[in-house]
């Protein structure tokens, strides 16, 4: 068989992850269909986006200056952090990485915040700071309900973790109760937040006309700024101020049924085999934590239909591999193998080496597998393009700043170009919009928030 003949097969086979316009309007439309839900007082109990109230309706102006600690916890490690806010928007950092271990990602919730609270206390004695009583902004990125700044319900865990007796609790609480058990650590907790809302906080931090945050990493969701008068669920007292942040939790969109017009097979697996079957459809579809699964059992399947490898001496064993080892192709390999130029394959064919020990692949092996990995970055890419096009709609400001992190969209060199590729067709004409890439948006985005609170506090008390 011709090589473009292959590829055509190829190509084919992959048609139901190459979403038609059709579809993708669909979704777009689904995706509004949800916020407008989401937002609504009546309506929010049927949402799969439940919009959730950040309770952050100040902004940065870049003058913000001081020291604060940050807690980040939500990928596949935990930081610790002093911030130093230095005004002219500048900020300066340190910061200390702490592994986490299965013990603390499925053991009890008071074992993972009396964690917590040790690396903390261990920080701030090697920065000479366990007197100094600092402000603290706790990035925690799992669905909250909040009611306040520093009052947030866990209302469940996402990307691999699954802590028993913490959902439904005041994770805030389970913060202050394990620091109070280490003697001699003082700790002012002022706020908690999601990293999509520390995202768009550190961006704005740079540029005020950031209004909306994304983070495209472990997990996916983004953030926007709307107005209060839009948001029914939020409590009169916080509307004299104009707008508050919204956390969209938008990787739990499509449990309501709006991505089933996109849903393949292999979607239908990776929710099957996660520790959450039926949740976070959305997430499973575009973040880090499954991409790779998605290309594993692309792969398989394409193996077992003779598309690749399909003159492979070692293709019993490479199936073996496929069906036997999930997580074995992991996500950062889709961002590496798109750096291929394909002249003799060195990054694709390394990756055969160390998950298959395939020492001498075929080339037309090597392509076939980037064009997979490829397909399944784009979708991902296009789909979240779509999403954003309609926050950026939904903001209606004439000009509105992406704030962006996370390890996918950092990695991959194509993601951004896919992303812009369906925001271009539906970003209404009026509006336009960029994408800038956040500086540390969980360390800086809550010190700053800890900071506006706190300057807020500050011209309260004046008036009073
Ligand atoms: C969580 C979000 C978080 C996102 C990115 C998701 O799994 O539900 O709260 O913002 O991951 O970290």
């Amino acid at each position: 068989m011709s090589e473009s003949s292959e590829i055509a097969r190829l190509r084919e086979f992959l048609t139901e992850l190459i979403p038609s316009e059709d579809q993708f309007q669909r979704l777009y439309q689904n995706f509004c269909t949800q916020i407008r839900k989401g937002l609504g007082a009546k309506t929010n109990k049927d949402a799969s986006t439940k919009c959730y109230l950040t309770y952050v309706q100040d902004f940065p102006n870049g003058n913000e200056t001081g020291n604060y600690l940050a807690l980040d916890l939500g990928g596949s490690n935990f930081r610790v952090l002093l911030v130093t806010l230095k005004g002219d928007h500048e900020a300066d950092q340190v910061s200390k990485i702490y592994q986490l271990t299965e013990r603390e990602l499925l053991g009890t919730g008071p074992h993972l915040f009396d964690y917590i609270a040790k690396c903390l206390h261990e920080f701030v004695c090697e920065l000479k700071l366990e007197n100094e009583n600092l402000p603290l902004g706790f990035t925690f990125s799992f669905p909250c309900v909040q009611t306040g700044l520093s009052k947030a319900t866990l209302v469940r865990w996402t990307k691999g973790f699954n802590c028993s007796d913490t959902v439904g609790k005041d994770v805030g609480a389970m913060l202050k109760a394990a620091i109070s058990r280490r003697v001699g650590l003082k700790i002012d907790m002022v706020a908690i937040l999601n990293d999509t809302t520390g995202t768009q906080m550190s961006c704005a931090h740079r540029n005020p006309g950031c209004n909306i945050g994304l983070i495209v990493g472990t997990g996916c969701n983004a953030c926007y700024t709307e107005k209060v008068e839009n948001c029914e669920r939020l409590d009169a007292k916080y509307k004299d101020k104009p707008k508050i942040i919204i956390n969209v939790e938008w990787g739990a969109f499509g449990e309501k049924g709006g991505l089933d017009h996109l849903y393949t097979e292999y979607d239908r697996v990776v929710d099957k085999n996660s520790l959450n079957p039926g949740a976070q459809i959305y997430e499973k579809m575009v973040a880090g934590m499954y991409l790779g699964e998605l290309v594993r059992l692309i792969m398989m399947r394409a193996v077992k239909e003779n598309l690749v490898f399909s003159q492979c001496k070692l293709r019993k064993h490479i199936t073996d591999i496929l069906t036997k080892r999930p997580h074995c192709i992991e996500s950062k390999v889709l961002s590496e193998v798109a750096n291929d130029k394909g002249d003799d394959w060195p990054v694709v064919k390394n990756v055969f080496k160390q998950v298959f020990n395939l020492k001498d692949p075929d080339p037309k092996d090597c392509m076939k597998f980037k064009y997979i990995c490829d397909v399944v970055v784009k979708r991902c890419g296009n789909m979240l393009g779509v999403t954003l096009g309609a926050l950026v709609n939904k903001v209606g400001e004439s000009f509105s700043i992406i704030g962006v992190d996370g390890s996918v969209y950092r990695c991959h060199p194509n993601l951004d170009g896919y992303m812009r590729e369906t925001l271009d067709k539906f970003v209404e004409k009026d509006y336009r919009y960029d994408i800038m890439l956040s500086e540390d948006g969980s360390g800086r985005g809550a010190a700053l928030v800890g900071a506006v609170v706190y300057r807020d506090y500050m011209d309260k008390t004046r008036l009073k």
